[in-house]
């Protein structure tokens, strides 16, 4: 335990805090954007809303903010090379993957999950900000593919031996 709040500390402890490891996507001028984000969250039913958290100082999210359509991709444990993909330098991070346009937003083939989004809301959030978002469209396979687990600074599968 500490008493004030160590940012390094603050770090570790949250590492402990599994999360989803999505790209959120989207056209912005004609171009494609894409950022790894594992704060991603559903939030209600009725109205459908869920959303994610960005760090203010993100050049991406200054560009995904002013899309009108964000798509979510939620990606499997055969999928961390998309997920390294994404985390180049910006204009790269399209590079070699197999993506197409869905309603508007970029969607990466063979995702666990895929979520289209409208923006509704952007909540102040410390340092970052909360894109609350509508959803206008989803889809799953109808075989569920295994998620990838980011945990402890590390991507892990549920399907790891346990260790
Ligand atoms: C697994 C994982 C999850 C992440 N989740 C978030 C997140 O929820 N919010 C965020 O702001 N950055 C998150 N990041 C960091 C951003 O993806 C990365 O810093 C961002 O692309 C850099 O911003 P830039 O594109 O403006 O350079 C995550 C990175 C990884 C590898």
């Amino acid at each position: 335990m500490t008493d004030g709040i160590d940012p390094k500390y603050f770090r570790k402890v949250m590492g402990q805090v599994p999360t989803c490891v999505t790209v959120v996507t989207a056209m912005v001028d004609d171009q494609p954007q894409a950022m790894v984000i594992g704060s991603f969250v559903s939030v209600s039913l009725d109205p459908p809303l869920a959303g994610f958290f960005c760090t203010t100082t993100s050049s991406t999210w200054q560009q995904l903010r002013k899309a009108e359509v964000l798509g979510v991709n939620v990606l499997g444990d055969h999928q961390i090379d998309v997920s390294n993909a994404c985390m180049r330098a910006p204009d790269e991070r399209f590079d070699g993957l197999d993506w197409t346009l869905d309603g508007g937003a970029p969607r990466f083939a063979d995702t666990s999950a895929w979520i289209r989004m409208t923006p509704h809301q952007v909540l102040d959030a410390g340092d970052h900000e909360f894109a609350l978002c509508n959803v206008v469209g989803m889809e799953a396979p109808e075989e569920p593919k295994e998620p990838v687990i980011f945990y402890g600074g590390a991507y892990r599968s549920l399907s790891d031996p346990e260790d």
